[in-house]
């Protein structure tokens, strides 16, 4: 079997990253800025290798992914960091995911490396986590749902969790984001292009319906009271999707969340929520659409275990990109891999997914 590299293999997600590999049985390359918090994520697992790569030297990135057939970035920020493993990666033609919930970031992405992956003839598929993998995989089908190819009013989708422990690295990571994640709007798709979504509000839902009774808030009322959020979905959805509006909310009470972060509360926090919180915990991520003849479809998705399924899906789409599954360039995870295919590959994880037509309001 080829081997995969892991950035930031050190980190929270990294190590589940690494973790995944190794159960699926996958030689692994650790790489990172730190030899010896290598080492230390390496310790026990089989045939792993260490290689040292900072950021700032793009040969010693490029080299780290020689022989490697993908490489799953962790890093965090991405905003700050996520580029230079793109470009080495594609330098080294290995496939590349990465677990990046950053809409600036994402956006940068797509535009800056389309044309040379295609000519290195690899795929990136950027956003490959619990939110920005199922998010645009369900949003593709809900929009199926009302007819292949069917042209869409306006399709929202919507990360419905609850509040819940982050990693050090995603407070950092909001930190990073300051001014879009909990206070900014971020991007929404409108008429043929992206915009500013703070100076094209309007069709963003106050409220959506719950689509899993138990994700309900404590009124029980089967309503949830929703904000915009700066989701990978906008950027990704409509490239697969077409709508005439393509926007993104989060539950309202998470949203100022992302915004309080400070530098304090970052150092005081551990480097992830232990087992017990991860295990406690779900994400639910959700889409609405109407069509242009006024029809409706809601479609969900939900797991347990946010970091351990975001390892899970990222190495998915790593393997499956391996394997052969998609086109050269940047690509929508729903522009890589068959949406039900993929979701239905998460069931033995404990996710379960559902879209209906009709009802939805
Ligand atoms: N959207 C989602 O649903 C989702 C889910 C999970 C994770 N994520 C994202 O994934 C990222 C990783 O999160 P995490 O909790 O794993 O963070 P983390 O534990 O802080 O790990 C970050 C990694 O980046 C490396 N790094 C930081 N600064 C660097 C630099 N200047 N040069 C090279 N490497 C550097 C760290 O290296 P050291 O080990 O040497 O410190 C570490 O390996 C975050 O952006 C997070 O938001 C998103």
């Amino acid at each position: 079997m080829e081997k995969i590299a892991v950035y930031g293999a050190s980190g929270f997600t990294g190590s589940l990253v690494v973790a995944e590999l190794a159960r699926r049985g996958v030689p692994v390359v650790l790489v990172g800025r730190d030899e010896q918090r290598l080492r230390g994520a390496a310790e026990g697992v089989p045939g792993a290798e260490v290689r040292r790569a900072g950021v700032e030297d793009q040969a010693a990135l490029a080299a780290a992914f020689d022989d490697c057939a993908a490489v799953v970035n962790c890093v965090a920020p991405f905003e700050l960091f996520g580029e230079p493993v793109v470009r080495a990666a594609v330098a080294a033609r290995a496939h590349y995911v990465d677990t990046n919930g950053e809409q600036s970031y994402l956006k940068r992405v797509f535009d800056t490396f389309g044309e040379p992956a295609r000519r290195a003839g690899v795929t990136v598929v950027p956003a490959l986590a619990d939110d920005g993998g199922p998010g645009d995989l369900i949003a593709h089908l809900t929009a199926e749902a009302l007819g292949p190819g069917a042209c869409l009013a306006e399709l929202t989708v919507a990360d419905l969790r609850e509040p819940g422990a982050v990693s050090r690295g995603t407070a950092r990571t909001a930190l990073a984001n300051r001014g879009l994640w909990g206070g900014g709007h971020g991007l929404v798709w409108a008429d043929g292009a992206w915009r500013d979504g703070a100076g094209h509000a309007g069709a963003d839902r106050a409220t959506v319906p719950v689509p899993v009774p138990e994700m309900a808030d404590g009124r029980g009322t089967g309503d949830l009271a929703v904000a915009p959020f700066a989701l990978p979905g906008v950027v990704t959805v409509p490239r697969h999707v077409t709508a005439d509006r393509i926007d993104a909310v989060m539950r309202a009470e998470v949203v100022p969340l992302f915004g309080a972060v400070t530098e304090e509360a970052v150092a005081a926090l551990p480097e992830g929520p232990d087992p017990a919180a991860r295990r406690a915990s779900r994400w639910l991520m959700a889409a609405y659409a109407v069509g242009r003849d006024g029809r409706r479809a809601q479609g969900s998705v939900t797991g347990p275990d946010g970091y351990g399924l975001t390892a899970v899906i990222a190495v998915e789409g790593a393997l499956r990109l391996v394997a052969g599954a998609a086109a050269a360039g940047v690509l929508a995870p729903s522009q890589a891999f068959d949406p039900a295919d993929f979701l239905a590959a998460l069931e033995p994880h404990g996710v379960r997914w559902s879209v209906r037509a009709g009802d939805a309001r």
